[in-house]
């Protein structure tokens, strides 16, 4: 898959299938995190791989906003270690991630709000530490929502050199 399709189609997946997803496939998954840029190249993200049921439960009960980690095949939670743009560097890494499992067939969606002492409790990581999220992922149980992102038109957000010329008279004079 191109990556523009990729992103085109690539909406949240909070319902998955009960599947394995194959080893292969979320090695792959994790080599994509492994591979992005972060700042100065410090790389201070850690990966959890967790597919125990009884820790995606835990973790599921970590944060209001994420209870369909307990039905995800398996999950990454996503740590930073003495990063001095975390939420940078982990969210680079993160939608790397995404966008590959994505072109696999396999969903996921990015969540927040955690307890963070009780995840890196459950985890079992060093208290420094820096949490950025807990991603689910699975193969979709309605993997066909394509064509129903809902998105600000391009004009809403994007300007041409300065704040208030329309991106559409960047087409016009080139
Ligand atoms: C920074 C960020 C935080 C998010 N937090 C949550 C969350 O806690 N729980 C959740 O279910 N989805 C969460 N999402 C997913 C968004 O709700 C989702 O990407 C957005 O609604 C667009 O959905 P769509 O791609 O299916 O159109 C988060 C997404 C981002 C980028």
């Amino acid at each position: 898959m191109e990556v523009i399709e990729a992103i085109k189609t690539n909406l949240a997946v909070r319902e998955f299938k009960p599947d394995k997803v194959p080893k292969d496939t979320i090695l792959k998954i994790l080599e994509a995190g492994r591979l992005a840029h972060s700042s100065k190249n410090t790389q201070p993200w850690r990966f959890i791989l967790i597919d125990d049921k009884d820790k995606l439960l835990l973790l599921s009960k970590t944060t209001p906003t994420g209870a369909h980690i307990a039905n995800a095949a398996f999950a990454i939670a996503l740590f930073t270690e003495n990063a001095k743009l975390p939420e940078v560097d982990g969210a680079r890494a993160m939608e790397d991630m995404m966008l590959v499992a994505w072109s696999l067939g396999v969903g996921s969606c990015w969540v927040t709000n955690f307890e963070e002492k009780k995840v890196k409790q459950i985890l079992e990581v060093p208290k420094e530490w820096r949490l950025i999220t807990v991603a689910p992922f699975g193969y979709p149980v309605n993997p066909a929502r394509k064509g129903k992102k809902r998105r600000k038109a391009l004009e809403e957000i994007a300007y041409y050199n300065v704040y208030g010329n329309s991106v559409t008279r960047m087409m016009e004079s080139r």
